[in-house]
């Protein structure tokens, strides 16, 4: 019997709810498949900062090292006005610190419009219509997130603050060739986004890319400057298939892609390092407002957890029954209150989840 051993950080808001879902999910997928899941919980943002006054406490770490895989639910709150601040740089911090310090180079965000699910869309009806399915590839520790110098100088109308863009060809190229790899299995093409009428970084981005292109020709490649690739996200989602982006780029854009496909609560993310570990997490956030009363959509969750069996566990026929199972109980008419319509059946958190583990 395989062992496999999942860090489970559940983190702040709506994340424990969620969490408890895919956990049942992934409970089922243990008795129907060769495996054994070895599930240890760590605390993680605010949930940590409570206990030991550290969003990203060492015990954590240690369980994550010891992992296969993370699956992680969100951070950020319990936020009260005047712990605000604060609480923003908890959430920022703890998850910043995991992609630095596991390496998670590779975002994988999917941006798809279900649908069954084209009525939540806030794009235009023809255009939502012909549906889509993006998969944005965000380089997740280099840019600007992270470059240096980074800080700030000087005393009043001289004070000013600054932040480094940059980029080495071999991150260029490492994140390149994962678009190219990953496109080759979908619908083979591959638009590269930059501002290279402008930056020198992203000069230099699109000539590594270029490069890299090269060596798949089976893949269409297109660069395009990203004020125009926000728009057409907008106009015509259609003709994208892999988006690839540097951070911050990433950052805006993966918002963007989600925000038109009408279903936050419903899109997963990986984030993937050298070999098999990665860490995935849902796309929306801790949702404050929504935690503790048992509405929230757990899809997300279960869909990253999905994402793991795929990328980390070896365990493709697993990952697509989970999948499916989310489809049928869609095509069912079964909805969460953020999906839900007139004429559909609504059910919470619990009902949501007990469906699609009976469901694999
Ligand atoms: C994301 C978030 C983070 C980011 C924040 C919370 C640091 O917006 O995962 O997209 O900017 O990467
Ligand atoms: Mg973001």
């Amino acid at each position: 019997m395989v062992i496999k051993n999942i860090a489970v950080l559940p983190g702040d808001g709506i994340g424990p709810e969620i969490m408890a879902e895919a956990i049942k999910v992934l409970d089922v997928v243990q008795k129907k498949y060769e495996v054994t899941f070895n599930f240890n919980s760590a605390p993680v943002g605010g949930a940590a900062w409570d206990k030991f006054q550290d969003h990203l406490p060492k015990e954590t770490l240690q369980i994550c090292q010891e992992a296969d895989a993370i699956l992680f639910g969100s951070v950020g709150g319990p936020v009260s006005e005047q712990h605000l601040t604060k609480w923003r740089g908890v959430e920022v911090n703890s998850l910043l610190g995991l992609r630095k310090k596991f390496g998670l180079y590779a975002n994988l965000r999917p941006a798809k419009l279900y649908p069954a699910l084209a009525f939540a869309s806030p794009l235009r009806k023809d255009i939502a219509k012909k549906g889509f399915d993006i998969l944005v590839i965000r380089e997740l520790t280099g840019g600007i997130y992270f470059g240096q110098p980074k800080g700030r100088e000087g005393k009043g109308e001289d004070e000013s603050a600054y932040d480094t863009m940059i980029y080495m060809r071999k991150e260029i190229k490492k994140i390149a060739h994962v678009a190219f790899k990953t496109a080759e299995k979908r619908k083979k093409k591959v638009t590269s986004i930059d501002k290279a009428n402008v930056l020198t970084t992203m000069v230099f981005w699109r000539e590594v890319v270029k490069e890299v292109a090269k060596e798949y020709s089976d893949v269409e490649y297109e660069p395009m400057y990203v004020d125009n690739a926000a728009m057409q996200l907008i106009r015509n989602p259609k003709q994208f298939d892999v988006l690839l982006c540097g951070n911050m780029f990433g950052d805006i854009l993966s918002d963007e892609a989600a925000a038109i496909s009408g279903s936050l609560g419903m899109l997963p993310s990986a984030s993937l390092a050298d070999g098999t570990f990665g860490m995935y997490e849902p796309g929306g956030g801790s949702a404050p407002d929504i935690a503790g009363s048992g509405i929230a959509n757990p899809i997300a969750q279960i869909l990253s957890a999905a994402m793991m069996l795929k990328y980390s566990l070896a365990m493709n026929d697993a990952a697509r029954s989970i999948e499916k199972a989310v489809e049928d109980v869609l095509n069912d008419g079964y909805r969460t209150i953020d999906i839900w319509q007139e004429g559909m059946k609504k059910v919470c958190t619990k009902e949501i989840g007990d469906l699609i583990a009976e469901n694999i």
